[in-house]
């Protein structure tokens, strides 16, 4: 028999927190919220986070920037306007730490996609640039940049690379996976990393950290998360040799890029974004879909890839279930390397976007909710309580997936800061449609709802097809260019 069809209560038609609570509640989800908008200074997100000190700063507040690309530098990975916007907007925020930035590539065949921004000598007065833009708005409107902490994301995308067509995929993988290699034409072993090439990989990590600290960021992150390479080695269980099998292992680069670092003389600090749980890859439920609209998400059939050894945090026997024996070794990893900051992400966006980020509407790769997002909301701010609880305190925790509880944000990131379940609230897409929702929350106890992210996931199903990113329906700044028309055209129903 054919399941009916879920149907979602939108956030926006809960009209109080009281709603809020009862439709919480109704899923039976422990995901609790504040009655009220603290403003002020008795607000727990205007705290400062006396315990880790990056670049000799203190953090000033408890909210950051998630990492996000624009799919807008220049075909060389050097900045343009839209990148300088994006920068100056999360100077404006108010949030105290910029977590990574938006994803820089360390070399140019690592690129996820042409235009990627690249951290290297020839970019190095660019990405400069964006320190100081990003400093300056931020001192205009909050006077003081002495707790502000701002560091870049590195990376190789991996399984997910398109360096120089974004069209045309250019996988390089950890190790051959039975159902993600057919969907990101991986086809040879060729595509596989040699382990000579990874001691290569980990020279070009250590360039971009020098050329992070010449342009005046305060951190690197070391990008272990959704699927890209260092977060594929993380899962390596079936690989040989040094980078592969024991936890050891798996780790292996993680420790070569940060003794790399240090052996260079490069002081600066790191931090992590880690996808601290995972599942198997997910589908539109092709007995549900129709052209134009996908049906809702269901598991890829790994009946004959059990146990499952091809990811990191995902349970071996029943991989659509988290197993954290892991990633709570990772944390205590972190720590003993002098990692500062440990964002806490999950899953992958190519994959199973249902867990990364919740969304009411699906990107254009994606599919329907099978479930209310709160569901995958509540389980990433219950990880990262875990594995909060057992960090310690040298280790700055911060949490994701926030941006889909919309109206009730503040609420909620009130909540969890105020009761230690984790040390700072990370925004993603909340940040691109507006990005002053925590400081006017603070600062008036009241949202301007026009701009609120609705998680109509354009910012995706653009750079999906070739487009930059942007919030194409709240921000008049993408409203207003030719490809707002391109993407209206292509999320057309085709006949
Ligand atoms: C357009 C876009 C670009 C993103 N780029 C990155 C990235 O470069 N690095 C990264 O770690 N995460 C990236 N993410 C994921 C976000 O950082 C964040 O984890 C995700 O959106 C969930 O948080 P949210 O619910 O607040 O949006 C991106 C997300 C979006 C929507
Ligand atoms: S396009 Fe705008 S409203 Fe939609 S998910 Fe992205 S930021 Fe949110």
């Amino acid at each position: 028999m054919m399941s009916a069809p879920f149907k979602l209560v939108r956030i926006p038609s809960l009209r109080n927190v009281e709603e809020f609570r009862r439709h919480v509640a109704g899923l039976g989800l422990e995901l609790p919220c504040d009655e009220a908008i603290v403003v002020g200074t008795g607000s727990p997100l205007v705290q400062s986070l006396p315990s880790v000190s990056i670049n000799g700063k203190l953090l000033g507040n408890r909210w950051a920037i998630h990492p996000m690309e624009g799919w807008d530098g220049t075909r060389s990975g050097g900045i343009t306007d839209d990148v300088r916007r994006r920068w100056q907007r999360f100077g404006e925020s108010g949030a105290k730490l910029i977590c990574g930035g938006e994803a820089m590539a360390v070399r140019a065949d690592g690129r996820a996609n042409p235009n990627q921004l690249m951290a290297t000598p020839e970019n190095q007065n660019g990405l400069a640039e964006l320190v100081a833009l990003l400093r300056k708005a931020h001192q205009e409107r909050y006077r003081s940049t002495e707790d502000l902490v701002i560091g870049f994301q590195l990376t190789h995308s991996g399984r997910f690379c398109k360096p120089t067509d974004p069209k045309r995929m250019e996988p390089r993988v950890a190790f051959r996976h039975p159902i993600l290699d057919g969907r990101f034409h991986v086809t040879s072993q060729d595509q596989v990393f040699a382990d000579e090439e990874i001691r290569q990989l980990i020279v070009c990590y250590v360039g971009a950290a020098a050329v992070a600290r010449a342009a005046g960021a305060d951190f690197v992150d070391l990008k272990h998360c959704h699927g890209y390479l260092l977060h594929e080695f993380l899962g390596a269980h079936t690989r040989p040799g040094p980078y592969g099998g024991s936890f050891d292992n798996r780790t292996r680069i993680l420790r070569e890029i940060i003794a790399g670092i240090r052996a260079s003389g490069n002081p600066i600090d790191i931090g992590v974004r880690l996808s601290a749980f995972d599942f198997v890859p997910y589908r539109p439920d092709p007995a549900l879909s129709q052209p134009g609209r996908p049906g809702p998400g269901i598991p890829e059939d790994y009946s004959h890839c059990l146990p499952y050894r091809y990811g990191f945090g995902v349970r071996a026997e029943q991989p659509t279930d988290y197993d954290l024996t892991e990633p709570r070794r990772f944390v205590d990893l972190c720590a003993e390397l002098g990692v500062k900051i440990l964002n806490l992400s999950a899953g992958s966006p190519y994959y199973n976007p249902h867990i990364q980020r919740p969304a009411a509407y699906p990107p254009s790769d994606g599919y329907q909710p099978a479930h209310d997002p709160l569901i995958d909301v509540a389980r990433q701010i219950q990880v990262v309580r875990k594995l909060r609880a057992q960090a310690p305190r040298s280790l700055a925790i911060v949490g994701t997936a926030y941006s889909y509880l919309q109206e009730y944000l503040p609420h909620v990131a009130q909540f969890t800061v105020r009761a230690g379940w984790t040390d700072i609230v990370g925004l993603g897409r909340m940040t691109l449609s507006y990005p002053e929702l925590l400081a006017d929350a603070v600062a008036k106890g009241a949202l301007n709802a026009k701009v609120i992210c609705r998680t109509f996931s354009d910012c995706t199903t653009a750079p999906r097809n070739g487009l930059i990113s942007g919030c194409y329906p709240l921000d008049r700044h993408y409203t207003a260019k030719p490809e707002f028309e391109q993407l209206k055209a292509l999320k057309k129903p085709k006949a």
